[in-house]
This record gives C-alpha cells, sequence and structure tokens, in this order.
C-alpha cells in the first residue's frame, strides 16, 4: 500500500517528535512492503511566522490531499499574548473544521510497566482501558456569537454552545461502532441538569443507542465523571461526549496514565480516502511543550502510537498498528524510559533514542 501522509509538525517539541513518528512508520511501512509519502505544511505559530495565518490555505490543500495527517503540536509564549489577533490553536480548530473531523478518539490505556508513573494508587490504574470519544467541531469551540465587546468597566465576553441533533447522532453512532469492537458499553457524559444542549444530546444519545442493542448504555454527568474517573476508572469502556467536557476530561484522564507524553489521539470524520478508510489527523495529546522544546527529551511515546492509530483508522493496517503498539510496549517493559515517566535510577533516553529503542523492537 501506497500511505500518503501530510506533516504538520508545528511548535516547540512538535518537529522532534513527529520526526520519530515518521522514522518508525518508515522503518515499519519497509517491513511490511509499503511504501510512505510524505509532505510537511505549516500550522500553528511558525505558520504565523511565515505567513501571517496559523492555518494557511496551501496547508489545507496539502491535508486534504493526504490520506491522513500527522501532527505534532502548536502554540507556545511567542505567540500567546491573548491580546493578538492570530493565535496557533486557530490553526489546530480551522483544520480540524475544514476536514470535518468531528470525532475525537482518545484512548487511555495503562501500561502495567507504567503503573508506578501514576499519581494514584496502582490498585486504582491497574487494568484502566477506555477510548474517550470526544465531538470535535460543535459546541462552544466554534458557536457563534462569540467575543469580547465594550470598555472598561463594562467589558462583556460571550461564547455560545449550539449542538444540532445530526451533530450528536453522527458523534454517538461512531461511539457505537467502537464499543462494539471493545467492552460494548457507552457512557453518555453530558449537564443535562443544567444545559439545553446536554439535554438534546442525552435525548438523541438514547435514540442512536436504541439501534445497537448489543451496546449498553449509561448517562454520567460531567461533573460526577470527572470525579468517578479518578475513583473507578476501570469501569468505563467507551466515553462519548461534547466538544468542551471531552477536552477537560481527556486531560484529567490522561493522568490515569502517568503522563500526557504517552497518550496518542485521532480525529475522524465522515470523509472516506482511497483506500476506502476514513481520513484521519493524527496527534499526541500533549502540547508544544516550549520549556524542554529542542532539548532532544521529549517523550515521542504518544506520536509513535497515534501513528499506530493511523494505520488501524486510515489504511486499516491492523497488524502493521499492532506491530507498533507492541513494540512500544516492550520498549516499557524493557525499562526504558524518557524523563516524563522515569523514576529513581532509571536510565532515561532523549527523544531519538526512543525512536530507535522502537524501531529496534518492530517485528515482522
Ligand atoms: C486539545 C487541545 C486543544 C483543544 C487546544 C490547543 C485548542 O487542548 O487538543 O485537547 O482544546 O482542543
Ligand atoms: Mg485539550
Amino acid at each position: 500500500m501506497n500511505l500518503k501522509i501530510t506533516v504538520l509538525a508545528g511548535d516547540g517539541i512538535g518537529p522532534e517528535v513527529t520526526t520519530q513518528g515518521v522514522r518508525v512508520l518508515q522503518a515499519l511501512a519497509t517491513k511490511y512492503g509499503h511504501t510512505v509519502k510524505l509532505d510537511d505544511a505549516l500550522l500553528g505559530g511558525c505558520a504565523i511566522d511565515a505567513t501571517g495565518e496559523a492555518l494557511p490555505a496551501e496547508t489545507t490543500v496539502k491535508c486534504a490531499a493526504a490520506d491522513a495527517v500527522l501532527l505534532g503540536a502548536v502554540g507556545g509564549p511567542k505567540w500567546s499574548d491573548p491580546r493578538a489577533k492570530v493565535r496557533p490553536e486557530q490553526g489546530l480548530l480551522g483544520i480540524r473544521k475544514a476536514l470535518g473531523l468531528f470525532a475525537n478518539l482518545r484512548p487511555v490505556k495503562v501500561y502495567d510497566a507504567l503503573i508506578g508513573a501514576s499519581t494514584l494508587k496502582p490498585e486504582v490504574v491497574r487494568g484502566v482501558d477506555m477510548l474517550i470519544v470526544r465531538e470535535l467541531t460543535g459546541g462552544a469551540y466554534f458557536g457563534v456569537p462569540q467575543g469580547k465587546s465594550g470598555e472598561r468597566p463594562n467589558r462583556q465576553a460571550v461564547d455560545t454552545t449550539p449542538y444540532s441533533e445530526a451533530e450528536i447522532a453522527r458523534l454517538m453512532r461512531m461511539a457505537f461502532e467502537l464499543a462494539r469492537g471493545r467492552r460494548s458499553k457507552v457512557t453518555s457524559v453530558d449537564k443535562a441538569n443544567v444545559l439545553a444542549t446536554s439535554r438534546l444530546w442525552r435525548e438523541v444519545a438514547h435514540e442512536v443507542a436504541a439501534e445497537y442493542p448489543d451496546v449498553q448504555i449509561e448517562d454520567v454527568l460531567v461533573d460526577a465523571c470527572s470525579m468517578y474517573l479518578i475513583r473507578t476508572p476501570t469501569s468505563y469502556d467507551v466515553i462519548a461526549t461534547e466538544n468542551l467536557f471531552g477536552d477537560i476530561l481527556s486531560d484529567e484522564a490522561a493522568m490515569l496514565a502517568g503522563s500526557m507524553g504517552m497518550l496518542p489521539s485521532a480525529s475522524l470524520g465522515e470523509y472516506i480516502n482511497r483506500h476506502g478508510f476514513r481520513r484521519g489527523l493524527y496527534e499526541p495529546i500533549h502540547g508544544s511543550a516550549p520549556d524542554i522544546a529542542g532539548k532532544g527529551i521529549a517523550n515521542p511515546l504518544a506520536t509513535i502510537l497515534s501513528c499506530a492509530l493511523m494505520l488501524r483508522w486510515s489504511f486499516g493496517l491492523t497488524a502493521e498498528a499492532d506491530a507498533i503498539e507492541r513494540a512500544v510496549e516492550r520498549a516499557l517493559s524493557d525499562g526504558l524510559r524518557c524523563k516524563d515517566i522515569a523514576s529513581a535510577g532509571i536510565t532515561v533516553l532523549g527523544t531519538q533514542e526512543m525512536g530507535t529503542a522502537v524501531v529496534e523492537r518492530l517485528e515482522n
């Protein structure tokens, strides 16, 4: 198979981690007889510096032409003045919207070898294996009106959280389909005791659930969910929720796994690529980590695992995806760690060395 991938390295540690992701993809492709055709484009702060825009038109064109997109991270202090007209994050939101990537899949798996890396007790996090399915192109992130107006002391700001039935239904369908390949349970998270959008969410969630009698559905309020996530996280299989709740809960859930440096994500839309699978954008859930950028110490595993998700969801290459995940698991059980997940007495690997360790552990 010919894998046509556009790489958006972005800012901060983005280029360092995507370099390792691409290395692993290429090594794997060679082993399995695939070819990788790479293209790169600017997104975020680096795009603002070069063109004045966070999402140059050329980037959208290149991403739309690819079967899948690999993204590092965007943002950094250089561009974070709240009064700035353009912000790197607009690039990220813009490309999600432009490609119609309405479902953000964030698997949270606690590796046995890393149980000690979590701040929570081992008996709480052992066996955690959940998939957060976050709605990605609706809600407060894109609702209008949005903005600030007025002068001191009468300044005001407004955000709007719209959701349509169609937006909720397609996200819930994706969640139910995914649950079928897992433990057949969907937890729909909302704030139906307060928000109108949440009441519609719950209604539609149950209508969709009726199409999946083999899958269990439960409703949990978002505040309660944030508590259960650290109390009994193993009770969750698939969590389906709206954009802002999903953003918050997925960072919380990330800490079950010890570090943001471990967690991959996939953003999928309706569009089917020429291989008959969904075009998607794959990125680590961590940010650009400006404090460690350029030092060669960032953990590339979240990006490498994102490449595994890409092989699975955009190319249907299950064996290849499994091979990457197994190689990562072996590197961890061999005691290899980057700084973010290292404990005392362990030899810490740099970004590139961790990439090498994974490449060396790829089997046929
Ligand atoms: C994420 C990030 C983004 C989001 C930011 C950088 C705009 O936090 O991917 O979770 O809120 O979606
Ligand atoms: Mg976030």
